[in-house]
């Protein structure tokens, strides 16, 4: 299998938004983790990504923040990066498509397309919002799916059923621009007839044949692609519109074809491409021998997605790859389901969501727990669910008391007995015999895993080999044999170590950090795949260092604090969606300054009431505030707090209130008055 040509690409996340574990767990630790090993293996591997950059995504994101599509990009790309960097997934480039070199290279993509007839022009009605004098194309409209019913489908996919939709195809359509219903007009776009292509891809994606140069094995290919696709084909495939009408995004390189760009779903995927020939520039490559078709070269095309992209990867980017003509299509599109969290789905709008960043921020030395903890769970072949009370189980229960602790005790007794040089193995018996043979089988069966794109069984299988070395251990009992035998216990020893090294090299797919600080106690480089699974990874009197804990435990308080901190800010998110704009003179039409309250007093029969006189810097006024239960008279006098000044005054239990107090809440509901950091006199402004 070594000596195999890989371009291994994990999907561009739309540089609109942070990433959270459910990305991580489907996406891209898989895919690092295939790639990692593959080099490991001596394959010649090419690991791509970037942040995907145009489309309705980002736009509406703009729009949200108040701010341009091109500051969105710019600050989600960094963010992005920087996390990746962070949990150190080992692409070979990060590339993003708002790159000059990508617009260059899809657009000539396009061309080529365009000049062999592979599009068709067609005039079309299409809903237009009339209030902002644009097109509505994809998620800028929404409405009924007509297949499920579900009212919150996007113009071109159910998010609850996963049908694919055309904006004509709901029921309601709305605008999410106005929120009104939309008109009907005219526009010519270059559609693919992806009908045209259903009988190859019948055989490309069934039987994995299409010619004598594309051919991958069907068999492993994960049943819920396969089955999605012939899903797709065989409900019938509809012509495609491949252009957009709107202002962002990869320009129509054609004539009259002004304010037309192309869709994100055809630009999005030829990012692989031009990720791959910023790589190449830089690294002296070739970008063609990882892309371009040629009999006599093996090569595999291999994208990591998400099972909402499937779609795309495996049908509507090998119809463009075919009709290019050039390239190689997908030997796999190993796709993941989704991943949950603590009982729900992730969700971005309510903060119901792990984020990566802020993780790393919290635990910057705990990549490793983080990335062992979601290849265990990961969403391969169905829905899964992340818990951080599982987090914490499958770090003290697998990775410290199973390969820490076998580790650790490997180690100790090593430096105990022998001062740290590693001694020579004498005659074997059974037990060491049966444990020299488990190891012999042990790298190739993870292989065929890996090559299985099963990583979930690849890992526990190196969890196995720490389970054989603690059980061995325990049964032969070095630390009793010793008074009588301590010949033996050299034995025992040794095949221990030569078992700890074999986890430092069958751990780096997986957990590169702690499988190099195992190599590093050992005084060991391994490199290559190919040297597990035997005895003489550590040569014996050589010296190893000493022992390092390798996973601490999760305690409790570390569970209850991630915990709350969720459903505080998913309770607050919940509580306080954003109100609408104001302008700025809206805003300066408001007097807000700061007030010393100089005297308090209960209003009576009013339990939640207090009536204060404060002095504005103006004058000193009456105001009756809400604030009776979380502070007493005696509390706030002498305070200097935040105040509104021309709110109407109005009569409250009889008292004229004359503004008020601004107070600050929390996810419980309690108040808080907010006052000035530093000792600010009554009067002065807040803007
Ligand atoms: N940005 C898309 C998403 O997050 C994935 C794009 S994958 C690509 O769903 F191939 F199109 F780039
Ligand atoms: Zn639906």
């Amino acid at each position: 299998m070594a000596g195999g040509k890989f371009t291994v690409t994990a999907a561009l996340p739309y540089a609109n938004g942070p990433l959270h574990l459910g990305h991580i767990a489907g996406v891209y630790l898989p895919a690092d983790i295939f790639t990692r090993f593959l080099r490991l293996n001596g394959d010649d591997v090419v690991f791509i990504c970037g942040s995907d950059e145009h489309g309705a995504a980002i736009t509406l994101r703009a729009k949200k923040e108040g701010v341009t599509p091109q500051e969105i990009v710019d600050k989600y790309h960094r963010i992005i990066s920087k996390s990746f960097t962070d949990f150190d997934i080992s692409f070979d480039v990060f590339h993003r498509t708002s790159d000059e070199l990508h617009h260059k290279t899809s657009q000539e993509f396009f061309l080529k397309l365009y000049n062999s007839n592979k599009f068709i022009q067609e005039t079309t009605e299409q809903y237009y919002d009339i209030d902002f004098n644009q097109f509505l194309a994809d998620r800028y409209i929404t409405g009924t799916c007509p297949k499920c019913n579900y009212d919150n489908a996007y113009g071109d996919q159910c998010e609850k059923c996963g049908s694919d939709l055309s904006p004509l195809d709901l029921i309601n359509p709305l605008s999410t621009l106005s929120g009104k219903s939309p008109v009907l007009k005219s526009t010519s776009h270059w559609y693919l007839p992806m009908d045209k292509h259903e009988s190859w891809l019948k055989e490309y994606i069934q039987n994995g044949v299409l010619d004598r140069e594309v051919h991958h094995n069907p068999k492993l290919w994960r049943n819920q692609v396969t089955g999605q696709c012939m899903s797709w084909i065989n409900g019938g495939l509809k012509p495609r519109a491949m252009t957009r009408d709107l202002d962002w995004g990869v320009k129509v390189p054609l004539p009259n074809a002004d304010g037309k760009v192309l869709y994100v779903w055809l630009d999005a995927p030829i990012g692989y491409i031009s990720a791959t020939k910023a790589w190449a520039e830089a690294n002296n490559k070739d970008w063609r021998e990882y892309w371009i078709k040629n009999q006599a070269v093996d090569r595999k095309l291999v994208h990591f997605i998400g099972k909402d992209n499937i779609v795309f990867h495996a049908i509507i980017f090998p119809i463009l790859l075919k009709d290019h003509g050039d390239f190689i299509l997908p030997d796999n599109v190993p796709a993941s389901e989704f991943l949950n969290l603590e009982g729900d789905k992730f969700s971005t709008s309510r903060n119901w969501a792990v984020w990566l960043h802020e993780y790393l921020a919290s635990y910057p030395d705990k990549e490793d727990e983080l990335k062992y903890v979601l290849t265990s769970i990961a969403p391969e072949s169905k829905d899964s669910e992340f818990t951080w009370k599982e987090y914490q189980a499958r770090i003290n229960n697998e990775l410290a008391d199973i390969l820490g602790n076998f580790v650790n005790r490997t180690v100790v007794l090593t430096h105990k007995y022998y001062e740290g040089r590693v001694p020579e193995r004498g005659g074997l018996n059974e037990a060491d015999k049966a444990l020299i043979q488990d190891l012999e089988t042990v790298p190739r069966k993870i292989a065929d895993l890996i090559y299985a794109y099963k990583f979930r069984e690849a890992q526990s299988e190196v969890m196995n080999l720490a389970r054989i070395g603690n059980k061995y251990l325990a049964d032969q009992e070095p630390w009793k044999v010793v008074k009588n035998d301590p010949e033996r216990v050299k034995t025992v020893i040794n095949l221990s170590l030569q078992i700890t090294a074999n986890l430092s090299l069958l751990l780096l797919p997986f957990l590169p950090k702690t499988a190099k600080k195992l190599q590093s106690m050992l005084g060991i480089v391994l490199t290559d795949w190919r040297e597990g699974g035997t005895c003489d990874l550590v040569s014996a009197q050589s010296v190893i260092n000493a022992p390092e804990i390798l996973f601490a435990k999760i305690e409790d308080t570390m569970v209850e604090f991630e915990v709350n901190k969720l459903n505080q800010t998913d309770t607050l998110s919940q509580g306080t969606p954003q109100k609408e704009t104001v302008s700025f003179d809206e805003f300066s039409k408001m007097d807000i300054r700061l007030g010393t309250i100089i005297s308090a007093q209960k209003v009576e029969k009013a339990d939640k009431l207090l009536q204060l006189t404060v002095d504005t810097g103006l004058d000193q006024r009456t105001i009756v505030s809400g604030i009776a239960q979380y502070y007493s008279p005696e509390e706030v006098i002498g305070k200097t707090v935040a105040v509104l000044l021309n709110l109407a005054p109005r009569k409250i239990r009889g008292i004229e209130s004359q503004g008020m107090i601004l107070m600050a809440e929390n996810e419980s509901g309690e108040l808080s008055f907010m006052s000035p950091e530093k000792a600010f006199l009554a009067g002065g402004e807040i803007r």
